[in-house]
């Protein structure tokens, strides 16, 4: 799976974002390390401190499904170039990051902007 698919899966599935008190649509699409994709919006509530955001929801589902290393994450949202993760979310991607340092994909423009997790997340917790 090359990183331009696993961004168009991105953006086809932050427009199933439920974002009514931000607007802020995110879609994320995480590649396993067996190869395997999963994808993920956020959804918001009423309770806002309750929101999801669009990786964590992706990397739910590759947990569910008994995967448990992410070889690359993709990100996107219509209103804001380059979308990086949250700062809870660089901790989660960091949790199941791949031996070689997982990598985190934005669409910068028209082009991809590729980096790894570590660079983001310098120093992440560990246990
Ligand atoms: N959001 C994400 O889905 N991912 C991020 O990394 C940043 C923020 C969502 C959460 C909320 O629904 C909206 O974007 C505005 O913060």
């Amino acid at each position: 799976m090359d990183y331009e698919k696993l961004m168009e899966k991105a953006i086809e599935v932050s427009e199933k974002a439920y974002n009514p008190y931000s607007k802020f649509a995110v879609g994320a699409c995480v590649l396993s390390e067996n190869e395997k994709i999963y994808t993920g919006c956020n959804f918001e509530n009423a309770s806002y401190g309750l929101s999801i955001c669009a990786e964590r929801n992706a990397i739910g589902s590759m947990i569910a499904d008994g995967e448990r290393k992410i070889k690359a994450i993709a990100i996107y949202s219509p209103s804001m170039k380059n979308c990086t993760p949250c700062g809870a979310c660089r901790q989660v991607i960091h949790e199941f990051q791949t031996e070689g340092g997982t990598d985190v994909i934005t669409k910068s423009g028209e082009g991809l902007k590729i980096c790894k997790i570590n660079e983001l997340l310098p120093e992440g917790f560990v246990l």
